[in-house]
């Protein structure tokens, strides 16, 4: 019999299929992802039917992969988690209902696990694990930017999370995706602008910091650590107006369009996190989520946050949707004996937050 809690995590909310196999919540021996990007490149965004067909193919070539290549025997997997919100409802029902089978058939435990929550998670897989456990690091302010949430997270030492700001309009991923839609750059964007900006200077365009206050005025007291990134998108497509559109601008403009409005976004982001750091007097900040792959935003919040502060980057692989979040936060419940029901439902958005707990308290 096998004493480590070996967990199978599961996640299929956007256009990822993922599985995982991660031992007592930080050992990854496995991280497959399967991206189904290719497919929706045509569309220029994910399109939910699309996806869920996508996964029904991917699910269990994936799942076997990640059970062959982590060198484990099937029958020693402990519980299986799965991400059953937020999302794309029809990609959801994919992952969550494998899940329901293989907890079945298996007779192991089904823990159904907030994406959201274990974007946060990510930071701490592999050495991480140990500031997880060190009360000194608390309280922890997060940053989340993914194509979907754009978000500031304070955890607390007894594990309670509070949103101290998010965004009010567009995330910050959708905002480098729609800026490079209208660069004509393709699909996802994020990475495409990342790139391209490398050649670009960031300061050679001035598009505009939202909700940081204007006219000598400190921003509302309601939106102190909110986003907003929609007026972005539309001064970047009058920007290229004024060009005569985007089939008439030479390669540096481009470049150099890209690079400042990346900035754009990368200086409001840190901005926001280093005063609310200072203001929750945090003692480690984390990055995470899909966005938290830029380069410069990895290396520019670093350089901006105060060296007492202790900086916990997401490793790169970790970052954008996978399943190895899912697995390594399903076995702090496994280990509590918190399991889902057989009939835990998918759910969209993100629910009321302050009710779900960082992991589960100690
Ligand atoms: O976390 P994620 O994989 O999926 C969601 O839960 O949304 O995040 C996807 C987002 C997309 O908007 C994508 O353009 C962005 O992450 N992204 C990046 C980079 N790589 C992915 N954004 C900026 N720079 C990157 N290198
Ligand atoms: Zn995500």
């Amino acid at each position: 019999m096998i004493k480590e809690n070996i967990v199978l995590g599961i996640e299929t909310s956007c256009d990822e299929t993922a599985a995982s196999i991660v031992v007592d919540g930080f050992d990854v021996r496995s991280n497959i992802v399967s991206s189904q990007i290719s497919k929706h490149t045509v569309y220029g965004g994910v399109v939910p039917e699309l996806a869920a067909r996508e996964h029904l193919k991917a699910i269990k070539p994936v799942v076997d992969a990640a059970v062959k290549k982590a060198s484990v025997s099937i029958k020693d997997v402990k519980a299986v988690s799965v991400t059953n919100g937020p999302g794309l409802m029809p990609a959801l029902l994919v992952g969550l209902n494998f899940a329901r089978g293989f907890s079945a058939a298996m007779g192991i435990p089904l823990i159904g696990i907030n994406h959201f929550i274990a974007h946060i998670y990510a930071a701490f897989l592999r050495n991480n694990i140990r500031m997880l456990f060190q009360k000194a690091n608390y309280p922890i302010l997060s940053l989340v930017v993914s194509g979907g949430h754009t978000a500031l997270v304070l955890i607390n030492a007894d594990r309670s999370t509070r949103i101290i700001g998010t965004t009010i309009d567009d995330a910050a991923g959708e905002a480098l995706d729609k800026g490079a839609k209208l660069l004509e750059l393709g699909y996802p964007g994020g990475p495409i602008i990342d790139k391209i900006s490398k050649s670009g200077k960031i300061n050679k365009y001035n598009f505009p910091r939202s909700l940081m206050g204007a006219g000598g005025k400190p921003v509302s007291k309601a939106n102190k650590f909110n986003f907003s990134f929609s007026g972005l998108k539309t001064s970047l497509l009058y920007h290229i107006e004024k060009k005569g559109g985007i089939k008439n601008v030479k390669k540096n403009f481009l470049e150099d369009t890209a690079a400042s409005y990346q900035y754009a976004v990368i200086d409001v982001l840190c901005l926001k996190t280093v005063k609310a750091a200072k203001f929750y007097n945090a003692q480690s900040v984390v990055l995470c989520g899909g966005v938290a792959q830029n380069s410069l935003l990895r290396k520019e919040l670093e350089n901006r946050l105060p060296r007492d502060i202790n900086f916990i980057l997401t490793p790169k692989e970790f970052c954008g949707d996978n399943a190895a979040m899912i697995a390594g936060l399903g076995e702090h419940y496994y280990r509590k004996g918190i399991f889902s029901d057989f009939n835990l439902d998918a759910y969209s958005r993100l629910p009321e937050f302050s009710k779900i707990p960082f992991v589960p308290k100690l």
